[in-house]
């Protein structure tokens, strides 16, 4: 079973990203050959300094590393590194059907959000489908935003097959790839309740300092409920990022309290800063660990991308033949 995921090194990495993404690809590494890339290429349509992009790179490897990514099991490469994705991007984009990316969320998201319509954001999800397909990848750990990517990358992977699969021995050029979305984390809910993400500056992330993540968890919104009146842990941001670091007692213990009265949101926030501060620790001494070892992420960003050309060059060379290329 190949698995594979992806993340944009568009800023400092949040606690969305962690339990979305980066804690079901850790686990995920014992079940098969993982490859987990930076994507670079993808970060392009909305950085526009170079030296930034090429140090959030660095930095998503770092933590990634730090967060548990083990580089004897898994493979962690950036995605300009295997710049095949964009041959194989081009390829899909000629039978590609327009309707279907007119209906992207994530276009229409970003279009709302005032940023300019450029070729790349709209086709980012053909780039995507490239990501996936060019590893023969099985499945595919993401949050619940990238669903409708996966879902696409599986049209166009039928649409391949469709157009050129004939000449192929099982028929087909691509595998489907399945999406694995854990349903208790599928969308962490940022500082003011909406998804959690970078762009909404809503985030809290992994690696702040320890002042800063106190002060991103005590402005969470909450509603104005008195500290006597009993309240509502379902409808919680606090409570719903407590679930996600606290022991199954604790967090008995929190909705008793929240549903009891008594306690202010303010002292339910120190709680949830506490445990969360914990939780990410032994991570903090992995990344303190990594950063004094100057090497160590070239290295794995130098294996990792010797193993995913290797793979690539492989479906590239059936790809190529079967569209008429060679
Ligand atoms: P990106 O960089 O926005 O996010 C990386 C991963 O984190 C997940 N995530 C979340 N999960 C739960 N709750 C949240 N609030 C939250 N915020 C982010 C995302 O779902 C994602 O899994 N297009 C992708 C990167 C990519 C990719 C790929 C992924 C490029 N090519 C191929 C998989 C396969 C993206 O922008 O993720």
């Amino acid at each position: 079973m190949r698995i594979l995921s992806g993340i944009q090194p568009s800023g400092a990495l949040h606690i969305g990203n962690y339990f979305g993404m980066m804690r079901p690809a850790v686990a995920l590494q014992a079940e098969g050959e993982a490859l987990y890339f930076i994507a670079d290429y993808h970060a392009l349509t909305t950085v526009r300094d170079p030296q930034a992009l090429r140090e959030n790179s660095r930095r998503v490897a770092l933590d990634f590393l730090a967060c548990g990514l083990d580089p004897e099991r898994a493979t962690l490469f950036r995605h300009s590194d295997v710049p095949q994705v964009t041959e194989l991007a081009w390829i899909l984009s000629a039978v590609a059907p327009m309707g279907l990316f007119e209906r992207a969320h994530s276009y229409k998201d970003k279009l709302a959000r005032g940023m300019a319509a450029t070729v790349g954001l709209f086709s980012y999800p053909i780039l995507m489908a490239a990501d996936i397909l060019i590893y023969d990848s099985d499945i595919v750990p993401v949050g619940k935003d990238q669903k409708q990517h996966i879902e696409m990358t599986r049209d166009l992977a039928v649409k391949m097959n469709e157009t050129f699969g004939q000449s192929e021995p099982d028929g087909r050029i691509f595998k489907l790839p399945e999406p694995r979305i854990q349903a208790a984390t599928e969308t962490v809910p940022g500082i003011d309740g909406q998804k959690m993400s970078k762009s909404y500056g809503n985030n809290i992330d992994i690696f702040s300092d320890e002042k800063e993540m106190r002060k991103r968890v005590m402005s969470i919104v909450t509603d104005s409920t008195p500290v006597d009146a009993p309240k509502d842990p379902a409808n919680s941001t606090i409570f719903k990022l407590y679930s996600l670091v606290a022991s199954k007692e604790e967090i008995a213990d929190m909705r008793e309290r929240f549903l009891k009265g008594g306690t202010g949101y303010g002292d339910f926030k120190k709680r949830l800063f506490e445990k969360l501060w914990e939780y990410f620790a032994p991570m903090r001494k992995r990344r303190e660990e990594i950063l004094n070892d100057k090497s160590y992420i070239d290295d794995v960003l130098a294996r990792g991308a010797k193993r995913a050309n290797e793979l690539a060059n492989q479906v590239m060379e059936r790809v190529r033949a079967a569209v008429g290329l060679r």
